[in-house]
């Protein structure tokens, strides 16, 4: 069985030289090539992979939604299953990349996709070899076993150890041009699933050693790669963008990520926008952990330490230092703090509570979470 320790991964400037090495190992001959219909030729990857794909034959699957539904992927699979390609490689942010897992694991089971999707059965058959190239530095897709699909305005996720892809290629350069709206909200998705996983009732050892490293690359870099442009920034939130997937592929995300499906799709907000609104509340709220609400069951001396840690990452002296510090930095990078800049009134808030509130990821949050103390935080982002 794949697991996540059978990924061969490439990253630096230049990593994208391997493809050709792995796929003439794999002795490949049709590919099913996922890619974002503009940021595959605006990152560059169109123009420096031409050479390549030339050797091979390619179907270029696009066109779909950036928060795809179950409607892309269904269009997917019948082209896929009519193409029949012996590998699949995914060129683009956390959609292109979810989509490509979600097609290619789903093609490879008997029933219908949504049956999957509901959990009403079980994957069982591994897809075909897949590749994930990520072009934006953020959602660290191509690290996870994880993949997200909407059906109307309703999130849902595959889970299983077949999904992380058999390769991943993180190479800097295709970030290098990328939009400064998309690397704020991309880099803002990775701030928050370094932290949410630090502070996950799933963490280990290990999902923390990465999410803390992700932590520290971008409290140093994030601002220097959106406002400035900077080279060695940009490559270093492509490795802090990887390390966060790793780290919540162990751990999953909590309380900010359940919340902000709803925010994403009903109001329209990016994902990496939508998860960085509550992420200074959430961290002062699991702050204040008691007997009465503790979720972890390490306890609460253990989640109060991992709560210090995390202040001492941030280099503050206390939780609303802490608070205070992401919130700068996510108005430096242009990103905003308050629901009402999004256009989000109160009326709004009512909705978000009842779409988001009893999400999977929920439970994954150290202090329980009632209704009221989420209709607090939200009104306090007002
Ligand atoms: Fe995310």
């Amino acid at each position: 069985m794949k697991d996540k320790t059978s990924q061969k991964n490439y990253i630096g400037l230049g990593a994208i030289k391997n493809l050709d090495k792995y796929l003439g190992h794999n002795k490949v001959k049709k590919i099913f090539l996922v890619s974002g219909k503009m940021a595959y030729k605006l990152c560059g990857a169109e123009k420096l992979l031409r050479p390549v794909f030339e050797k091979y034959s390619v179907f270029n699957f696009t066109g779909f939604s950036s928060n795809p539904n179950l409607v892309d992927i269904k269009r997917g699979l019948k082209l896929f299953k009519k193409y029949n390609p012996d590998l699949v490689i995914a060129i683009g942010g956390g959609s292109a990349i979810d989509v490509a897992k979600t097609i290619n694991i789903l093609a490879a089971q008997g029933a219908s996709p949504k049956d999957y999707i509901l959990k009403k059965k079980k994957i069982k058959e591994p897809g075909k070899k897949l590749v994930a190239i990520p072009t934006t530095a953020g959602t660290g897709s191509e690290a996870t076993q994880f993949s997200v699909i909407y059906i109307g305005k309703h999130k849902y996720s595959l889970k299983h150890p077949y999904i992380l892809p058999d390769c991943a290629i993180i190479d800097p350069q295709f970030t290098l041009s990328l939009d400064k709206k998309i690397a704020a909200a991309t880099g803002a998705d990775a701030l928050s699933q370094a932290l949410e996983s630090y502070w996950s009732v799933k963490s280990t050892p290990e999902s923390k050693k990465y999410a803390a490293q992700a932590i520290k690359l971008i409290l140093k870099n994030f601002q220097k790669a959106v406002k400035h442009s900077n080279r060695s920034a940009k490559l270093a939130m492509s490795r802090a963008a990887n390390l966060s997937g790793r780290a919540i592929n162990i751990s999953e995300t909590t309380a900010c990520h359940a919340i902000s499906y709803p925010i994403t799709s009903y109001f329209g907000v990016p994902h990496g926008q939508a998860v960085a609104l509550t992420l200074g509340s959430m961290l002062v709220y699991n702050s204040q952990v008691g007997t009465e609400d503790i979720m972890d069951k390490r306890g609460i001396e253990y989640v109060k330490r991992t709560i210090r840690d995390l202040i001492g990452l941030f280099g503050v002296s206390d939780v609303h230092g802490a608070k205070n510090k992401i919130h700068r930095l996510l108005k430096n990078v242009g990103l905003e703090t308050k629901l009402s800049a999004l256009g989000i009134s109160n009326k709004d808030i009512r909705v978000i509570i009842k779409n988001g509130f009893n999400h999977d990821r929920m439970k994954n949050n150290p202090r329980r979470l009632t209704k009221e103390n989420f209709l607090n935080i939200l009104n306090d982002l007002r």
